[in-house]
């Protein structure tokens, strides 16, 4: 045996310390000792923080493809009505199947070493196979088609030149825009091998977005939905965050109806048949603030810790909640 790391015969209770202090084992290093000093643990590496890489220029879309009132000034104008009639919620169906599937594939193409804007590039492409507009290109100035979110980032990160490490997670947000409407959903996906913690944050968040849309009744407050989710959160030590929402969709990107995540009374406004919204809980492995990185989209956990996120867009039915972004 040699070298301080090296397993070591442990001295007997009485004899003197192996640290050449002349105290008896048991008045020195025995209690260290035994809480695992000795024991060999296995190198573990600490993650580095994210740091913003190089956006790429901005993709073309087709001039057939028709776009939101924003596309060209990044200004949302129209404010349209959350109960939806039957006509429109057959054309947000069909927007939120696109979105569903551009979400599909590019989740697949999720591993170690591909970059963000790759990501971006794919779903740029299927969506404009599609026949769609990709939602967030231009939204508010938005630079990209879609939203990857990695590790302690929150929502709205921007696709750049930085490859996945293995070990991330990795959010993907798609929005596409068919047939007049907006469909929009969110998954965060596995990089590789990822820590039993992170592959429990993204569980847990996952059961949150189950557990909210379960919440989702005709006659019932919108405040109900945020209980749920934050009554399962911090069942499991988890936070939720509170800067961002879910939105009312349809023509209209994000409406002026809010779906907070966390239990929040001041939300009354009832449910009806024919509403449409997300749902979209961002769940943190620490603290539920927020930081936005200068580029002004980049939200951040303010500790660095991890956050994941799961979304879909839904219609309230008669007796529950119908889930649109599904293929
Ligand atoms: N898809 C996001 C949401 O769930 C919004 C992205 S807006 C963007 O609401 F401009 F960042 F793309
Ligand atoms: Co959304
Ligand atoms: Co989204």
């Amino acid at each position: 045996m040699s070298g301080p790391d090296a397993a070591r015969a442990r001295p007997g209770r009485n004899d003197p310390c192996w640290c050449g202090s002349g105290q008896k084992y048991k008045k020195c290093h025995l209690d260290a000792d035994s809480r695992g000093a000795l024991q060999a643990s296995p190198v573990r590496v600490a993650r580095r923080p994210l740091a913003p890489g190089i956006v790429s220029p901005r993709r073309a879309v087709p001039p057939a493809v028709v776009r939101p009132d924003y596309a060209a000034t990044g200004r949302p104008r129209g404010q349209g009505r959350d109960v939806k009639t039957p006509e429109q919620l057959e054309r947000l169906r069909r927007a939120c199947r696109a979105a569903a599937r551009v979400l599909r594939i590019a989740g697949e193409s999720v591993r170690p070493g591909i970059t963000t804007d790759a990501l971006d590039e794919l779903a740029h492409a299927e969506t404009i196979r599609l026949g769609a507009y990709p939602s967030p290109l231009n939204y508010r100035g938005y630079p990209k088609s879609i939203c990857t979110s990695v590790n302690e980032v929150i929502c709205h990160g921007i696709p750049d030149s930085r490859p996945l490490a293995d070990g991330d997670i990795v959010n993907l947000d798609i929005t596409v825009y068919l047939d007049g409407m907006h469909g929009d959903c969110s998954a965060t996906f596995l990089v590789g091998e990822v820590d039993a913690g992170g592959r429990k944050l993204v569980q847990v968040a996952r059961e949150c977005l189950e557990k909210g849309i379960s919440a989702v009744r005709p006659g019932r407050p919108i405040s109900d939905i945020g209980r749920v989710v934050e009554a399962h959160a911090s069942r499991h030590g988890f936070g939720v965050v509170r800067s961002y929402c879910g939105h009312g969709i349809g023509e209209t990107f994000h409406t002026q109806l809010q779906i907070a995540h966390h239990y929040d009374p001041s939300m009354r406004r009832v449910m009806e048949p024919g509403m449409t919204f997300t749902i979209e809980p961002m769940i943190t492995e620490g603290t539920w603030e927020d930081l936005l990185w200068d580029d002004g989209w980049t939200a951040v956990t303010a500790d660095g810790k991890r956050s994941a996120q799961f979304e879909h867009t839904l219609a309230v039915t008669e007796d529950g909640a119908e889930i649109l972004t599904v293929e």
